[in-house]
């Protein structure tokens, strides 16, 4: 056990936990971008430092076991301006999209901006332009907007075991790709999902047809059909706020009937199927 002092408030938390952990656990927020509750950390934004009473140098948090007698200050001038400016320079690269990108009011690096009040570009905007990858009819890659957080790399290769995704290139110019700089759909990716739902931002974005379905539904000549996979039936109810679990089965047929579709079908045993398989 491991006791140590956060903000000056006391911290009993088992050897190897993290400073972030220990934080957490006694209700004090460090922001952090990089960092991924399910991932191990990549520390590579550096937004999460945080100093040790006593000494100058900076810790990140996601990354630093606390240690016995740590006196760990979360939040003073100086922090937060380190903060701001790492902020302002991931942003300096980052294209001003947030209208039309789909990850818009559920972006981690628009939520930081939004908290440390970034009204204004303090450094010149370089934006490096490397075209979109839409090969696939699963994903759009827009590297203009990656963090170079390392997460959707960390779950392609080590948790997924595909290997599809990794980063291209060193220093300034490194960027991520799928492996080898192919395209997408030439790549072994098998489109699990597991890199955008775990991307902070909408550098790597489900393929969003929905302006193509409303048009669909309201064309009488069409007869719209649906199918849902096994998982919306769960994931819809996250996605309003629901516990995680709850089932929405009945909702989500008759909400796709009132939307227009007329007939519903969901993928039961044919998702039993794929699991066997
Ligand atoms: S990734 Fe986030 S910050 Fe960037 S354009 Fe999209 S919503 Fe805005
Ligand atoms: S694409 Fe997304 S998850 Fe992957 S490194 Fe870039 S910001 Fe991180
Ligand atoms: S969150 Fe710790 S370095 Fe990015």
């Amino acid at each position: 056990m491991i006791i140590a002092t956060i903000n000056g408030i006391p911290v009993h938390v088992a050897e190897g936990t993290t400073i972030l952990e220990a934080a957490r656990q006694v209700q004090v927020k460090i922001p952090t971008l990089c960092h991924h509750p399910d991932l191990p950390p990549t520390a590579a934004c550096g937004i999460c430092i945080v100093k040790v009473q006593g000494s100058n140098k900076m810790l990140r948090a996601c990354c630093t076991p606390i240690e016995e007698g740590m006196n760990i200050l979360t939040h003073d001038p100086e922090i937060v301006e380190v903060r701001r400016t790492v902020l302002e320079l991931i942003l300096s690269n980052h294209p001003n999209d947030c209208l039309k990108c789909g990850r818009n009011q559920s972006c981690e690096l628009q939520n930081l901006a939004a908290a440390f009040g970034i009204r204004e570009e303090l450094f010149p905007k370089f934006i490096s332009g490397i075209p979109k990858d839409d090969s696939t009819n699963a994903f759009v890659i827009d590297p203009d907007k990656c963090i170079h957080c390392g997460r959707c790399i960390e779950i392609c290769q080590e948790l997924q075991q595909v290997w599809a995704l990794s980063f291209l290139g060193r220093g300034f110019s490194s960027r991520f790709a799928p492996a080898a700089g192919m395209r997408l759909v030439e790549s072994p990716c098998v489109e699990c999902g597991q890199c955008s739902s775990h991307c902070p931002t909408g550098a790597i974005f489900e393929l969003d047809e929905t302006v193509k379905v409303w048009q669909k539904l309201q064309d009488p000549d069409n007869y719209c059909v649906v199918q849902i996979a096994p998982s919306v039936r769960v994931a819809i109810g996250e996605a309003f706020g629901m516990p995680p679990g709850t089932n929405m089965t009945g909702k989500l047929y008759t909400v796709l009937r009132r939307l227009g579709f007329k007939a519903v079908f969901d993928t039961s045993f044919a998702a039993d199927v794929t699991v066997m398989e």
